[in-house]
């Protein structure tokens, strides 16, 4: 970490209102760590599926027959089955350090996104930036140990960033899902509603779900309010401080 991004990790923590040396319980340095639970979601995509549409079905061949990311950015980018392909202007893939042990699934790309071809670089990624460089984790770093993976369950900009429909989710679902095995992480992070809802298919909302540790097809997988949310309502921020030194403290 550079003095600047120390920096900028702690005037992050400061504006959480992570101003004092003190945590919110003591805490007893004798005892045993505590095992975190975790709640299992073994096959989340058995409910979100929806009735099996031939585009769907082909989503799912061509998904499973990807050897590498790769091979899947470019079997995603010839893929004519979605019809929010047609508005807009990229593919958004991915962003950050393929093999990273944590990945972020957003939600989908907007303006900033569209044009730039990557994920969360708007104001929402930026702010995500500043959040996980406060635990030390950064898409530019060049060891997979600070690295992060970042993509979102649709890949292209839905127009006037509505929400992608469910069909549109289902559709795209199966090259989610190989993205996740091919990135392989140790950590997964959905951020918000859409895409916690999408990888644990509960139709409980994010205030309910954040900052509980889940497992998906054994990955474990921690629900954090989306950046967005955050700066709608920076109180939130307290909420989304304590999700990060979870993740930090799963990271070991
Ligand atoms: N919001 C998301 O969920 N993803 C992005 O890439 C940008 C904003």
């Amino acid at each position: 970490m550079t003095p600047e991004d120390a920096l900028a990790a702690l005037a992050w923590q400061v504006e959480l209102g992570a101003d004092e040396a003190l945590g919110e319980g003591p805490v007893d340095r004798f005892s045993a760590p505590a095992s975190v639970p975790t709640t299992k979601v073994e096959s989340p995509v058995a409910s979100v599926k929806p009735a099996p549409a031939p585009e769907g079905a082909a989503s799912e061949a061509l998904a499973a027959g990807c050897a590498n990311l790769e091979a899947l950015r470019a079997t995603m980018a010839a893929f004519d089955g979605c019809a929010l392909k047609k508005g807009a202007r990229s593919l958004v893939f991915a962003d950050g350090v393929p093999g990273a042990r944590v990945m972020i699934v957003g939600e989908a790309p907007g303006r900033e996104e569209d044009q730039q071809g990557l994920p969360f670089v708007g104001a929402s990624g930026q702010l995500l930036d500043k959040m996980f460089a406060a635990i030390g984790l950064s898409r530019k770093a060049d060891d997979a140990t600070h690295a992060l993976y970042i993509t979102n369950t649709i890949p292209w900009r839905p127009p006037q960033n509505r929400d992608p429909s469910s069909d549109e989710i289902a559709m795209m679902m199966p090259f989610l899902e190989r993205h996740i095995a091919l990135a392989a992480p140790e950590i997964l992070v959905t951020m918000g509603n859409s895409a916690t809802k999408t990888l644990l298919a509960t139709t409980t909302g994010i205030t309910r779900m954040r900052g509980n540790w889940s497992e998906r097809n054994g990955i474990p997988l921690l629900p954090m309010f989306h950046p967005a949310a955050l700066l709608r309502d920076p109180l939130k921020k307290r909420e989304a401080w304590a999700d990060l030194k979870a993740i930090r403290a799963r990271l070991g």
